[in-house]
């Protein structure tokens, strides 16, 4: 590729949550390890269409540049993904922009993600402690299971995984993949397990894991590789013991009951994904 080889950019665009959509095109030279960011930052710069039309700038948001922050997630020709890391030169052109479908529109490419900060609160995803003194060293964790942790603490609540969820959207109390991994992640720290029953009972509640369709699109939307599928698998036999625990207590609701009966069938499916891997 040469320096005056030029980018066909299609950005789907709307100036406010009630305005029809409308497509700009916009022509922008290429440079070396260029990124979609890159573009945009071309465009806003000098906003006119390739037809020679003015516009106005395109917004977007980014932050970090290095998929961190998950700001600058939206659907890049087709797929969500962080448009930091979207090298032109490994994207068909014209490439075309869009923003993430699942979420409240703001403008252009910027949408309104709150949505899933409000569900980790919902869920109570932190671990308390009284930070006002000092504790002392915390509780040792196997290398192994550190590992695990880790793996699953890559959550950068970009909402990949929400977008492409069948189960989650504007008209749904699902709290979706990312949510449930967070549950599944607090409640594996050996702090954090002390109040794993109230997250529990968030995860079988209205919006909970008894949601989850199982259709593992949100494994492979995950750009931090997170192994969704087997955190809801783990939070669905734990959200199965706990309903059990409450049964034979005697304090079940109808509800939790329904969850229940349906994790029974969540937790066998996931047990057959595992048992064969090719399905
Ligand atoms: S398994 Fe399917 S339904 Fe469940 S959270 Fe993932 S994409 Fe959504
Ligand atoms: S689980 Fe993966 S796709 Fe979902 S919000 Fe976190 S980083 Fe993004
Ligand atoms: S700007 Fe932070 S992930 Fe792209």
């Amino acid at each position: 590729m040469q320096a005056e080889d030029r980018i066909e950019v299609v950005v789907v665009r709307r100036d406010g949550p009630k305005e029809m959509p409308r497509e700009e095109r916009f022509s922008v030279g290429w440079q070396p390890s260029m990124n979609v960011i890159g573009c945009l930052q071309e465009i806003q710069r000098n906003p006119v269409q390739q037809d020679g039309r003015r516009t106005t700038p395109v917004a977007w948001e980014c932050n970090c540049l290095e998929e961190v922050c998950g700001s600058c997630t939206m659907v890049i020709n087709g797929k969500v993904r962080q448009s930091c890391t979207a090298l032109v030169d490994d994207l068909d052109w014209p490439i075309r922009l869009e923003p993430m479908k699942k979420f409240p529109l703001v403008r252009d490419l910027v949408v309104d993600r709150q949505r899933i900060f409000s569900d980790f609160k919902k869920v109570k995803a932190w671990i308390a402690l009284d930070g006002t003194y000092d504790l002392g060293p915390g509780p040792r964790v196997s290398q192994e299971t550190a590992t695990e942790r880790y793996n699953m603490a890559k959550c950068m609540s970009c909402g990949c995984c929400l977008d492409v969820c069948p189960q989650y959207g504007p008209d749904s109390d699902f709290v979706g993949a990312a949510t449930l991994n967070q549950i599944a992640l607090m409640n594996s720290h050996p702090s954090g397990s002390l109040n794993a029953h109230e997250r529990l009972d968030a995860a079988m509640g209205p919006g909970g894991i008894a949601d989850c369709g199982n259709a593992q699109a949100c494994v492979e939307a995950c750009p931090k590789e997170i192994p969704l599928t087997d955190s809801i698998a783990l939070l669905g036999r734990a959200t199965t013991f706990h309903a059990l625990k409450k049964w034979l207590r005697g304090d079940v609701t109808g509800h939790e009951e329904h969850g229940r009966h349906h994790l029974e069938g969540h937790e066998v499916h996931h047990k057959h994904h595992h048992d064969h891997p090719e399905t």
